[in-house]
């Protein structure tokens, strides 16, 4: 580029730019500022300064002209900074096209919401909701109640020890002690709680599971009582018409001991796979506390008459939803979690 011959030719050159400022970005802007206006060196800047030189003539006109362009200049430089600034503050700030991020809505586990609603059940007739420790004693998991270390229970191939004489749970049934140690009569309890056998994990097996215990003691709790009590929950959880069977069992905590079936919620009772045919499902193990259970906790047998129970919240929330494998409820995959909605 040649030099202008004349301050006027130089000012329209100038003038000429500031067509380039509306499309120049931040870097550019600043380049053309500098040489233009540029305190030192800016080519506006020479030429308003050397005005003194010019002929008084033409001094006047010059003069006039080189503020006007260097005005057009100021204000399209300005406005092109504000109009960048503009468009930088919009990219951070909100896109409206933007999907949203997803809201991860949790859930009760299935069993939870199982276990919670048996458990608000038995509220209703006066059962509070206890917790326990799930590494227990031998005392309490075996001794306690009624069964000699050398029951077949208490083998180490069923149990999980942790040390001689310490191990996981392998039902709920020592919080019936712990509590009737502590507790006099009368007692209504609900434990829900995680239990440990040395089981396979295979589709009806889990080496961890899920136990609620019940326990009343009072004076002149009857069987009669047990068998409300349990016939209260089976109508309220399953329903009205449910037909509940008491079948004749041995444990050594309770005597009489009773195993409890329900018709069978997939065929109604007339047979299909899941009932192996026979149209009823085992739901707990159950019975009269035995006496000598009482005596090892301190709690009069002579006064003092009460029933347990045992149940397993995996089987009947398996039997709810159609669940065909255990295994399901202990692998924590979302993709089986997410199907279930609040309540069930
Ligand atoms: N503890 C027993 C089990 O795990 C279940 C059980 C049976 C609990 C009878 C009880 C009961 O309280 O009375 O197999």
């Amino acid at each position: 580029m040649s030099a202008p011959a004349t301050p006027h030719q130089e000012l329209d050159q100038i003038a000429g730019a500031v067509a380039d400022v509306a499309t120049a970005d931040a870097g550019r802007l600043a380049e053309l500022r500098t040489a233009y206006l540029g305190r030192k060196s800016g080519r506006l800047t020479q030429i308003l300064r050397s005005l003194g030189e010019v002929p008084p003539a033409e001094r006047r006109e010059l003069g006039r002209r080189a503020n006007e362009v260097k005005r057009a200049l100021e204000d399209a430089i300005s406005a092109r900074e504000s109009e960048l600034a503009r468009a930088e503050r919009g990219a951070r700030d909100l896109d409206l096209t933007m999907p949203g991020r997803p809201v991860w809505r949790g859930v009760l586990h299935p069993v939870q919401a199982v276990v919670d609603e048996i458990c608000d059940i038995f509220k209703e007739i006066g059962f509070t909701r206890v917790g326990g420790p799930e590494a227990e004693t031998e005392d309490y998991n075996f001794t306690k109640l009624n069964m000699p270390l050398d029951h077949p229970a208490a083998d180490e191939h069923d149990t999980f020890y942790l040390r001689p004489g310490v191990l996981l749970r392998t039902h709920t049934s020592p919080m019936q002690a712990r509590v009737m140690e502590r507790h006099q009569p009368p007692i209504r309890i609900v434990v829900p709680g995680r239990v440990y056998r040395r089981d396979s994990f295979d589709p009806s097996h889990s080496p961890v599971f899920e136990q609620i215990e019940g326990l009343a003691v009072d004076e002149g709790v009857s069987f009669v009582d047990f068998k409300a009590g349990i016939d209260f929950f089976v109508r309220r959880f399953f329903s009205t018409d449910t037909v509940v069977r008491f079948r004749p069992s041995f444990f050594p905590f309770t005597e009489p001991s009773a195993e409890v079936d329900v018709q069978c919620q997939i065929c109604r009772g007339s047979g299909c796979p899941t009932c192996k045919q026979t149209g009823f499902l085992e739901i707990m193990g159950a019975g009269m506390v035995h006496p000598a259970v009482f005596e090892n906790c301190g709690i009069d047998s002579e006064r003092y008459t009460g029933y347990a129970f045992g149940m397993g919240p995996d089987r009947i929330t398996m039997l709810r939803h159609g669940i065909p494998d255990i295994r399901l409820l202990y692998e924590s995959d979302m993709r089986f979690l997410a199907q279930f909605e609040e309540g069930r």
